[in-house]
This record gives C-alpha cells, sequence and structure tokens, in this order.
C-alpha cells in the first residue's frame, strides 16, 4: 500500500474493494479513505464476485467504538477479513478472536512478559539484532532494506517464543505467506490461496507442536511457558490446540507489523527530508516512533460482527453484519490529527490507534515500540546518509499495510565501520522452502 501524503480526496469514484489484496499492493487507500470519513463514514460494501458484504468504518470515533465495544461487536467470528463468510475455527479459543471472559483469562498470562519492564530486559539483544540489520550497509553500498527488516522481528518473537536462529528464515516466510498469501511473493506459481495458507498454518504448527512437547516446557518462564500453565474461567489448563493457536497468535501479531512499521517508516523519513534533519537534530526518536506507527498503522483493519442490531454514525447495521474498522484511515481522521497527511516527527499529541483499542488492544505494544526505537536509534547513529535506490515494493494483503522492498543507498559515519563485524540477519538459511 502506498502511504499517500497528500490529501487529495477522489471525487465521485467508486469505493474500491476494500477486501481486494491487491488493491493494497498497487494502490493508495488513502485519498478514498479521506473522501469515505468526509461523505460516507459507514460504509456498506459490497464485494464483487460473490464474496459476502460488509460494513466499512473509517472514522477514528466509529472505529473505536467498533475494536472496543466487545458487547455490541464480537470478535470471536474472525478479526480479519479473509475469514469473513466461512467460520473461524479459532473463534473462542484464540485471544484475538475470544470475547470476554475468556479473553482475559488467555491475555493475563502473558502480560507480565510483555510489560514495559519485563521488555526493557530485551534491549541489549534487540540492539544487537538492529546492528546485525543494518550491517549488510557496511558490505555493500545498495541493499534492501524491507527484505532485512522482514527478518527483525522473527528475531525478536524468537526470544519470546524460543525460536532457533536455524528456523528464522522458515518460519519468516510461513508467517508472511499467512497474510498475504495473494501475494506475488508467497502465491507461487498456480497455488490458490486456500493452498498457499493451508501450507503456511501447517509449518507453523508444527514447528511449535515440536516445541510445546519438549519435556519440561510448562516450566520455562517465557510466554509459551505462560501459556502452558494457563487455565480457562473453569480452572481447567488450555488445551494443545488452544495454547498453539495462541503462540501462533504472538507470532503472527509480533512479525508482520513490526518490521512494516520499520521499512514504512524509513521510507517516510527518506520522502520528508526536513522531518529526517529534524529528528536527528531532535534525538527524540520516542516521539519519532509514535509519528511512524500514526502514519504507516501497519495493521490495516480488524473485523468485528455485530451481536444485535446498532446504530453507528447515524447508519442502522443488522445484527449478525461484519464490520470492518480501518485503522489506517482513523489515524488520518482530520478532526482528531491537525494536518493529518504530513509526517511530523515531533506531532504532539498523537493519539493514534495503531496498537487497536479496548481489550483487544495489542499486547506486544511495549515491545514493538522498544523494538521501533533501538533500531532508528542505530540508523541515526551509524548511517551519514540513506537515500532511496528504487522504487518501493507494497505488499498485496488487506490485513498488512506493509512495504516488502525498500532499496536504499547508505553511507555510514566512521562509527558505522562497526556494523561490519555483525553478521546480517537475512544471511541465516533454515534449508529449502
Ligand atoms: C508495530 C507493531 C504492532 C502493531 C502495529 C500491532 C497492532 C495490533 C492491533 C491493531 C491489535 C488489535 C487487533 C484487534 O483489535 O482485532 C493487536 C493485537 C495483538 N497483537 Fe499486536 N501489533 C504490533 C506488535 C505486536 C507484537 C510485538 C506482539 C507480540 C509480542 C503482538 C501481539 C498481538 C496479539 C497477541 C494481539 C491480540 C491481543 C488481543 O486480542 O487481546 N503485536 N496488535
Amino acid at each position: 500500500m502506498h502511504i499517500s501524503s497528500e490529501n487529495s480526496a477522489v471525487k465521485n469514484a467508486p469505493v474500491p474493494d476494500l477486501s481486494d489484496p491487491h488493491y493494497f499492493g498497487a494502490g493508495d487507500p488513502h485519498p478514498v479513505w479521506a473522501r469515505m470519513r468526509a461523505e460516507d463514514r459507514v460504509h456498506r460494501q459490497c464485494p464483487m464476485g460473490g464474496k459476502p458484504e460488509f460494513w466499512a468504518a473509517t472514522g477514528y470515533a466509529d472505529v473505536s467504538r467498533v475494536l472496543s465495544r466487545h458487547g455490541e461487536f464480537t470478535a470471536s467470528r474472525g478479526n480479519i477479513l479473509t475469514t469473513l463468510g466461512r467460520t473461524d475455527i479459532a473463534g473462542g479459543k484464540m485471544l484475538a478472536v475470544t470475547d470476554p471472559p475468556l479473553h482475559k483469562r488467555l491475555k493475563e498470562p502473558l502480560v507480565p512478559h510483555l510489560g514495559r519492564q519485563a521488555v526493557a530486559a530485551f534491549e541489549p539483544r534487540l540492539r544487537e539484532l538492529s546492528r546485525r540489520l543494518l550491517s549488510l550497509s557496511a558490505r555493500q553500498d545498495t541493499w534492501d532494506f524491507a527484505a532485512q527488516a522482514a527478518f527483525y522481528p522473527i528475531a525478536m518473537a524468537g526470544l519470546l517464543l524460543g525460536i532457533p536462529e536455524a528456523s528464522w528464515h522458515r518460519l519468516k516466510h510461513f508467517t508472511y505467506a499467512a497474510v498475504a498469501e495473494s501475494d506475488p511473493d508467497y502465491a507461487g506459481t498456480g497455488d490458490s490461496r486456500a493452498a498457499v495458507l493451508s501450507r503456511a498454518h501447517s509449518e507453523i504448527f508444527l514447528h511449535f507442536h515440536t516445541e510445546l512437547t519438549r519435556p519440561g516446557r510448562a516450566d520455562a518462564d517465557d510466554l509459551i511457558g505462560a501459556l502452558l500453565r494457563a487455565t480457562t474461567p473453569h480452572g481447567e489448563p488450555l488445551s494443545h490446540e488452544e495454547v498453539l493457536l495462541n503462540v501462533y497468535s504472538l507470532l503472527i501479531g509480533a512479525t508482520v507489523t513490526t518490521s512494516h512499521a520499520a521499512s514504512a517508516g524509513l521510507l517516510a523519513l527518506l520522502e520528508n527530508p526536513d522531518e529526517h534533519t529534524h529528528w536527528l537534530e531532535s534525538g527524540d526518536t520516542a516521539s519519532l516512533v509514535e509519528e511512524i506507527l500514526r502514519w504507516s498503522s501497519p495493521a490495516n483493519h480488524a473485523l468485528r460482527h455485530t451481536t444485535g442490531e446498532i446504530r453507528l454514525n447515524d447508519t442502522v447495521i443488522g445484527a449478525g453484519s461484519p464490520v470492518t474498522a480501518w485503522l489506517g484511515s482513523a489515524n488520518r481522521d482530520e478532526s482528531v490529527f491537525p494536518d493529518p497527511f504530513r509526517f511530523r516527527v515531533d506531532r504532539s499529541p498523537n493519539r493514534h490507534i495503531a496498537f487497536g483499542v479496548g481489550a483487544h488492544r495489542c499486547v506486544g505494544a511495549h515491545l514493538a515500540r522498544l523494538a521501533l526505537t533501538v533500531l532508528f536509534e542505530e540508523i541515526g547513529r551509524n548511517f551519514e546518509r540513506v537515500e532511496l535506490a528504487g522504487e518501493p515494493r507494497h505488499l498485496h494483503s488487506t490485513f498488512i499495510a506493509g512495504v516488502k522492498s525498500l532499496p536504499v543507498r547508505t553511507v555510514l559515519r566512521p562509527e558505522g565501520a562497526a556494523l561490519r563485524s555483525f553478521q546480517p540477519l537475512g544471511d541465516t538459511t533454515g534449508g529449502a522452502l
């Protein structure tokens, strides 16, 4: 998806099919979303090709309401558009697609491992991983930042879920395939979307099935250990399937979002050189990261179903209807963000909802913020200059707004020479795919 800098509302054009992943690979939804916010805030989308109808909320207040009022909107029938029209087998078992009270039981054990203080302990490892990510720059002038960044969160998830480096390459591939099964880089030749998804799921589940059944795994002080020790509201342990689904959810949640925020963030700096300079002069990377999150909104949408008939911004929506909440659009809502189409590294206040709102708000937000802060600190410290060296390519996905290729030319500062001693992240191989 292109991340537009201009509020050029497209007048009179029909709303494109927001359930078409290829639209987000080639098009820029921001002008369309701006028009929807102005004229059609709760839009009834009737996709082509016999796909089910759904509603699309684009304003900040409506998106926040859809995501946070679990009495009015259930997540248990699926939280992404690709599940529309079929039963989500993970409903009621996996955190992201479970309503309270079980939702609380699944989330509580994770929170202590992902709180601000707990994740602070990962900083030295994240710094080392960031240097590895950037280290190709010490070997070649031109390289693909996004291709390297794709490995960063899988390595980070490895710290939480015990993923060995030998498995990074393989799991990275299948994790991205699981959210972008229509993308030409993952779809392969002649494979149906269902086949790509099914292969991705089996590979990921097989990896973690083996991990979960290792003797003594429940005693480990990590996220897998916490889930293996968690109980249902009736005091029973979670089933093997429930633990597996939640580990899968953590892997997907951590991986596909964080890398895309990194690549979209660097692209935004390259397209806004004054802001790049301003950030370097101020040294305020925390503020930069918040603007990157608002600007890139890597989690593009979330899906819910109405539990009864409701009125959303004067539109009546029937019971059991699918409603999509477009976070990227909400984060450019003119009524909340002054000059929303300007990337401003010192934006304050910055009440973006890139991590969602309400009970399902991202459990990995502290870790994601830390990972991005460390990475951009390292970019600022090591690079004298960064320039675009080719056309960025965007992911074909309705769920993740992402930059999958970002060719850059980098010039190192003298201290950047030390990057040569780090092994590039993307060099690891986990066997043929
Ligand atoms: C820039 C990085 C990230 C972004 C933009 C992001 C975004 C989001 C959003 C918008 C939601 C709410 C979805 C909904 O309401 O249906 C969410 C939930 C979730 N995220 Fe993240 N996320 C990021 C990083 C992470 C990381 C690092 C982890 C794991 C350590 C993670 C794990 C999860 C999980 C497990 C959920 C489900 C929470 C629940 O249902 O209660 N995410 N994330």
